[in-house]
C-alpha cells in the first residue's frame, strides 16, 4: 500500500476537527411565521433580491454557520448536523427555520467519488484529460450533466468537480482530472462540463483557483509567475470558465500565488475573480487551504473548508470588533445563499434514486470513443479486420479484466469492487485510499474476443518478458497495454512508464512486427520505442466503457476522432523544468497543527511564462514526440478555400472535405501569429470546430474568434487588449499541419 505518513496525519486532524470543532450550531429561534419566509414563495423575485429578504432575517451565529464547513462527513462523528451527512467530501448544515437545505458536497471529477461505504456507485466516467481530447463541447456537457445527475440521485446538491489547471507542468499527479495545456480549449471544455452539471440543479464548482500545476509540496509551493503570463495562461481558463458557466463555487488552491496564499489572496480573489469577471458566487478554500481569519475574509474567501477555527468564532469575534465589516460577512452569506436561488437547490429539492449503470456506462463508453487519440498508425495497420485476423495476443496492464484510473478525490469507487485486488486499507480512511490503484471491470480483452469470435485471442499480464515475447510471436497482431497510474498528492518523476513496461514494449515488437500499443496514462509519457512499433492508442484512463470502446476503435467500429490536448515531449530534459520543481526539498508536515500552519515555503519559478505546452516547444525550436491538437483518423481529410476577415476581430470560413473512403470526425484548428509589437512567444489556438463527414462529403467550417482570445492582456491598464497589425491565420489538422494561411489586419 503506498499511503503516506501524510495521508494518515491529515486523515486524523480530519477526525479530530470533525469531532471536536463543530458543535458550534447556533442556537435556533423557533420556526417563523410562514409570510416571514417571503424569500421561499417570492420565486418572481431575483436570487439577489431573495438573498437579501433572507439574510435581513438572519442572526450572527447563523450567517457564521453557513461560511464553514461542518466537517467531512464520510467520518463518523457524534455532531448531529454530520449524522444527517450524505458522506461526501464536505457539509455545511442548513438553517431549518430559514428553509435553508443542507449543502452536502461531493467529490466528482470523473464520477460521484467516494460511495462504496454507503454501499453506492456512480459511472465512472474517463479522465477529464480524456474529455479535453475530444474537443467535443456537445460531449463534454452530457459528461457534466451526467455527473449531476447521479450526484442529484445520490442526495447531493454540490459538486468539487471541474478541475482545469492547465498543464504547466506535464508530471503534475492531477492532470488527469484538468483539461490539457492550452488555456482556451480548456476553459471552453470546463465550461460546458459545469453547464451540463449545474443543469441537473446542483451547484457546480471550478478549481483549483490558481496556478496548483504541481502536486509535489502542493500546500507550500509558492509559485512565482508575472502577471501578464498569468492572465494570459493559468487564468484564462479560469476566466473563460467562470464567465460562460457562472459556477456556484470557485474553489481556491494550496499553494502560494507571488508570495500570498491562494485562499487569501486580494488579487486572484477580489481584484481578479470578483471585480473583474463578475463572478457572484462563492470561493470555497481547498480542503484545509485556509491559514487566516481577517485576511482571508477581506481579501475573498467566503467559505472554510472542510471545517476549523479560522472562520467559526475567530471570525465572529472579529466582525463583533468591526475587523471583519458586517457587510463583509453578509456579502458572503449572500453569495452562498444567491447562488442556491439561482441552481434553484432551495426551490426544487431532488428526490434520491439508484443511478442507472446502463445509460452511464453507455454515456462513459461515448465519451471514450471520442476521446482516444491514434497517435500512429503505420501502414494502415489498424483498424483491424476483423472478418480476417485468425489470432491476437493481448498483453499487460491487467487488460484481462480492467482498465485503470486515476487517484485521489477524483477516485469513483469500483463498481463491483476493483478488478485488481490490492492489499487492505481502512475504509474509513480517505487519504488511504488515495494512494490505491483502482481498475475498473471493463476488460478491454474481453471486448477485443467478442470483436473477433472465430480468432484466437490470448492473454498475458506481461511480467515475464519472455513469456509475453513467445504469445506474441505466436500471434498475427501483438496488442501491448501499458500504464502509468498518478493520482492527487504525488507526481511522477519522469514521464517514462514505470514497472519496465518499455522493455515489455521491445520484447514484443522485437518478436512481431505488427505490434500495437494502448496507453492507459494520466498525462503524456515518453515512448522510445514508437519508431518501432506499427500503432499507437492514447486511451487515457478510459472509464467504466472503457473495454469495449478500445476495442470499438482498435477494429475500426468507430473511427477514431480525439485529439491530443496536450504536447508528448521527447524527454523530460525537453521540458520548461526538467527537473520537477520541488524535488529534494525538505518540508515540514503541513497537518501537524492546522490552527499553526509552518510558514515554510519553496518557490516555483515559472519563468517559461507565456511559453506553456505547445507554446514552449515552437519558440523553444524543440520537436515533440506527438505535438498539441495531433491525432490520426481512419479517414483523410482536406482542407481548402479559407477566407479570413480582420476588423475588430478575426472570422473566418474554410472548407474540410472527407478524402477518404470511411465516415469521420475532424477537428478543424486555427492559431494566429500575433504581430511583433504584442510581445507572444508564439502561435496560438483560438478556434476549432470538430465537423463530422460522410465519405467524400466536404463542409464548410465558419469560426468568429472572441476578440479575447486574439488579445493580449495589459498589466499597466490591467485589461484585455488587441494589438493592431498584422496577423497571420493558419488552419487545419495539428497545431504543426495547418495548410491553410492568411494575413488579416486587426484592430487597425
Ligand atoms: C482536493 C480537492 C477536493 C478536496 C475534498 C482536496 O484535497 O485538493 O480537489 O475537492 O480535497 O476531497
Amino acid at each position: 500500500m503506498k499511503t503516506s505518513l501524510k495521508y494518515r496525519q491529515f486523515a486524523w486532524v480530519a477526525v479530530l476537527a470533525t469531532l471536536l470543532g463543530i458543535c458550534s450550531a447556533a442556537q435556533m429561534p423557533g420556526p417563523p411565521k410562514a409570510e416571514t419566509r417571503e424569500w421561499l414563495v417570492r420565486k418572481d423575485l431575483s436570487p439577489d433580491e431573495r438573498a437579501d429578504l433572507l439574510i435581513a432575517q438572519m442572526t450572527l451565529d447563523e450567517k457564521i454557520q453557513l461560511v464553514h464547513g461542518a466537517g467531512m462527513s464520510g467520518f463518523p462523528g457524534g455532531e448531529p448536523s454530520l449524522v444527517r451527512a450524505n458522506g461526501g467530501g464536505g457539509f455545511v448544515p442548513g438553517i431549518e427555520r430559514l428553509g435553508l437545505p443542507d449543502l452536502n458536497m461531493a467529490d466528482s471529477s470523473v464520477g460521484v467519488g467516494r460511495g462504496a461505504l454507503k454501499g453506492r456507485y456512480s459511472t465512472a466516467l474517463p479522465s477529464t484529460l480524456a474529455l479535453a481530447s475530444s474537443w467535443d463541447k456537445n460531449v463534454a456537457h452530457e459528461f457534466g450533466a451526467l455527473i449531476g445527475r447521479e450526484l442529484a440521485d445520490q442526495g447531493y446538491n454540490v459538486s468539487l468537480a471541474g478541475g482545469v489547471d492547465i498543464t504547466r507542468e506535464p508530471r503534475n499527479g492531477r492532470n488527469f482530472e484538468y483539461q490539457g495545456e492550452d488555456p482556451i480549449l480548456a476553459g471552453n471544455m470546463v465550461a460546458q462540463l459545469i453547464m451540463g452539471l449545474q443543469a441537473q440543479g446542483v451547484i457546480g464548482d471550478i478549481k483549483h483557483y490558481a496556478l496548483n500545476d504541481e502536486e509535489t509540496g502542493r500546500m507550500f509551493a509558492n509559485v512565482s509567475l508575472d502577471r501578464r503570463s498569468m492572465r494570459e495562461s493559468d487564468l484564462l481558463a479560469f476566466e473563460i470558465g467562470v464567465k460562460q458557466a457562472k459556477p456556484g463555487m470557485v474553489m481556491c488552491s494550496y499553494n502560494l500565488i507571488n508570495g500570498t496564499y491562494a485562499c487569501e489572496n486580494d488579487y486572484t480573489l477580489n481584484q481578479v475573480l470578483k471585480k473583474d469577471w463578475g463572478f457572484q458566487g462563492w470561493v470555497i478554500s481547498d480542503w484545509f487551504a485556509t491559514h487566516s481569519t481577517t485576511k482571508a475574509a477581506l481579501a475573498g474567501l467566503d467559505q472554510q473548508q472542510p471545517t476549523g477555527n479560522f472562520f467559526g468564532e475567530a471570525l465572529k469575534k472579529a466582525v463583533e470588533s468591526g475587523e471583519v465589516p458586517l457587510t463583509r460577512l453578509n456579502d458572503m452569506v449572500h453569495r452562498i445563499v444567491r447562488t442556491e436561488f439561482a441552481i434553484g437547490i432551495i426551490d426544487k429539492p431532488q428526490p434520491t434514486m439508484v443511478p442507472d449503470p446502463f445509460h452511464g456506462q453507455e454515456v462513459a463508453r461515448r465519451v471514450e470513443e471520442a476521446s482516444a487519440v491514434l497517435l500512429k498508425n503505420e501502414g494502415g495497420q489498424l483498424p483491424l479486420n476483423a472478418a480476417v485476423v485468425r489470432s491476437i495476443a493481448v498483453i499487460g496492464s491487467h487488460a484481462g479484466v480492467g482498465v485503470l484510473s486515476g487517484g485521489g478525490s477524483a477516485q469513483v469507487d469500483p463498481a463491483g469492487g476493483n478488478a485488481v485486488p490490492q492489499e487492505p486499507f481502512d475504509p474509513t480512511d480517505i487519504m488511504a485510499f488515495f494512494g490505491q490503484e483502482i481498475w475498473h471491470r471493463s476488460s478491454p480483452y474481453k471486448a477485443i474476443r467478442e470483436m473477433v469470435p472465430g480468432a484466437e485471442v490470448t492473454y498475458d499480464a506481461g511480467t515475464d518478458h519472455a513469456i509475453a515475447a513467445a504469445k506474441a510471436k505466436a500471434a498475427e497482431v501483438a496488442i501491448v497495454f501499458v500504464n502509468q497510474h498518478t493520482s492527487e498528492n504525488s507526481d511522477v518523476s519522469s514521464l517514462a512508464l514505470p514497472d519496465r513496461q518499455d522493455e515489455l514494449v521491445n520484447a514484443v515488437v522485437a518478436a512481431n512486427p505488427h505490434t500495437i500499443v494502448v496507453l492507459e496514462t494520466g498525462g503524456p509519457v515518453l515512448m522510445p520505442w514508437a519508431a518501432k512499433v506499427k500503432a499507437i492508442l492514447e486511451a487515457w484512463y478510459p472509464g467504466i466503457g472503457g473495454g469495449d470502446a478500445i476495442a470499438n476503435l482498435l477494429f475500426g467500429k468507430v473511427n477514431p476522432s480525439g485529439k491530443t490536448a496536450v504536447t508528448f515531449p521527447q524527454s523530460d530534459a525537453d521540458l520548461p523544468h526538467p527537473v520537477l520543481p520541488g524535488t529534494g526539498v525538505t518540508m515540514p508536515n503541513p497537518f501537524a497543527d492546522l490552527n499553526n500552519f509552518p510558514s515554510f515555503s519553496f518557490v516555483i519559478h515559472y519563468n517559461e511564462g507565456l511559453k506553456v505546452g505547445y507554446r514552449w516547444y515552437e519558440s523553444e525550436g524543440k520537436k515533440p514526440l506527438f505535438p498539441f491538437g495531433y491525432g490520426l483518423s481512419y479517414t483523410k481529410f482536406l482542407y481548402a478555400g479559407m477566407q479570413a476577415d480582420g476588423g475588430d476581430t478575426l472570422t473566418l470560413s474554410f472548407a474540410v472535405q472527407n478524402a477518404g473512403t470511411k465516415a469521420g470526425e475532424e477537428i478543424a484548428e486555427v492559431y494566429v501569429t500575433y504581430p511583433r509589437a504584442a510581445g507572444e512567444p508564439a502561435k496560438k489556438l483560438v478556434g476549432w470546430e470538430k465537423v463530422a463527414l460522410a465519405a467524400g462529403e466536404t463542409k464548410n467550417v465558419k469560426i468568429h474568434v472572441d476578440p479575447m482570445y486574439i488579445s493580449v492582456f495589459d498589466v499597466q491598464q490591467d485589461k484585455w487588449k488587441i494589438v493592431p497589425g498584422d496577423y497571420t491565420v493558419q488552419a487545419g489538422g495539428s497545431s504543426v499541419d495547418l495548410p491553410l494561411k492568411a494575413v488579416v489586419t486587426i484592430g487597425k
